[in-house]
């Protein structure tokens, strides 16, 4: 018997509210102009004091299982990426499976960031397709609005953000045919971590002395993201197009034959670029940095689940993902949804 994975659920959510460029004129010492031109971003969305990220995965988890047709009782494995996890320790996978009332089924944390995702999608292929597991649910999920530096200080990272969560649950499907295909066709994941400090968190951290993190740290503002926004741009659109093009090479598949892009949201002109590389036409692309901002391993779930609610994403197509983010890391995959 073989086993092959399908995206059989997908669903989303963010916090109710909304902050636009205008609002952050009034904090950050920006415009709504200058974050339109440089990102395509109008809005994002920040949770209150009280949410924290396992919340958010919570409900997008619900809403894939409900889409799924599955009872939660049927999922057999946790798969969380985040870079912004409720705790250092243990993983938001564990307190995820707490809230769902899922009680020792497996439950695993991935540190991959934008690309989390993605790693994720192919994690669960690789556990589906070895037979230990049928129903697996993976999720992104971030709230970056408490750990950005809202000052001055921090517009050139803190305007990129949003929170939000993405879930979808991948399923096993049997098969006696060898040559049967899999609905997840390919993944391949990349890392260089050469680049990890042109975008990364430095503090808490073991590598900053007798503490993992004291005032000075703190006034140092070691505990904010730290980025060098040209060089993520630069790797990003050539990773971007370098590992979506060899991924549709390898399994025969021509770019223009590929139904709908899913990409990373980072910024418009990012997937632009990508596209003019790889003379994709743009309105294959399903975008919502727009409403979202940057919401790092959500960001391509949701658009998932957008793009189905918009009709726009449609059983039997296929699509094609590709992200790029801290480590360096990146990676694309090429599904029948
Ligand atoms: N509002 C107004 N002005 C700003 C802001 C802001 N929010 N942020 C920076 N500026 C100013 C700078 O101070 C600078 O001013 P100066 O010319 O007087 O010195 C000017 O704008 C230009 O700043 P740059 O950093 O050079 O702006 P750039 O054109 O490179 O755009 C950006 C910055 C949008 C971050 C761009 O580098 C980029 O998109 N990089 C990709 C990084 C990215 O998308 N990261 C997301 C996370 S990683 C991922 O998910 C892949």
């Amino acid at each position: 018997m073989k086993y092959r994975s399908e995206i059989i659920g997908v669903g989303s959510f963010v916090p109710p509210q909304v902050f636009t460029n205008f609002d952050l004129e009034k904090m950050l010492d920006t415009t709504d102009e200058w974050i339109q031109q440089r990102t395509g971003i109008v809005q994002r969305h920040w949770v209150d004091a009280q949410a924290c990220t396992t919340d958010l995965a919570l409900e997008a988890s619900l809403l894939a299982i409900k889409n799924a047709g599955i009872d939660k009782s049927e999922i057999d494995m946790i798969i969380f990426a985040t870079l912004t996890p409720d705790h250092d320790f243990p993983g938001s996978g564990c307190f995820l499976q707490a809230k769902l009332g899922l009680p020792e089924i497996t439950a695993l944390d991935i540190r991959q960031q934008c690309t989390g995702f993605l790693y994720g999608l192919s994690i669960a292929d690789k556990f589906i397709q070895s037979g230990s597991h049928k129903n697996i649910l993976l999720v992104g999920a971030e709230i970056h609005s408490k750990g950005l530096d809202k000052t001055p200080n921090g517009r050139n990272i803190s305007v990129l953000f949003g929170d939000g969560a993405g879930a979808v649950i991948v399923s096993a499907r049997e098969s006696t045919n060898a040559v049967s295909e899999s609905k997840i066709i390919a993944t391949k994941l990349y890392a260089d971590g050469a680049f990890a400090k042109e975008l990364w968190l430095p503090a808490p951290g073991s590598a900053l002395g007798d503490e993992r993190i004291n005032h000075q740290l703190l006034e140092e503002g070691l505990h904010y993201p730290q980025m060098n926004g040209k060089t993520v741009f630069v790797h990003a659109t050539k990773r971007m197009s370098e590992c979506l093009l060899k991924i549709c090479v390898e399994n025969k598949v021509d770019v223009n034959d590929v139904d709908l892009f899913l990409f990373h949201q980072a910024n418009l002109r990012i997937n632009s670029k990508v596209a003019e590389m790889l003379s994709i036409s743009e309105s294959k692309i399903f975008n919502t940095i727009q409403n979202y901002g940057n919401t790092t391993a959500a960001t391509i779930p949701l658009g998932m689940d957008d793009a189905i609610k918009a009709g726009v994403l449609k059983k039997g197509m296929l699509v094609a993902s590709a992200a790029f983010g801290s480590g360096f890391t990146w990676a694309s995959a090429l599904w029948r949804q």
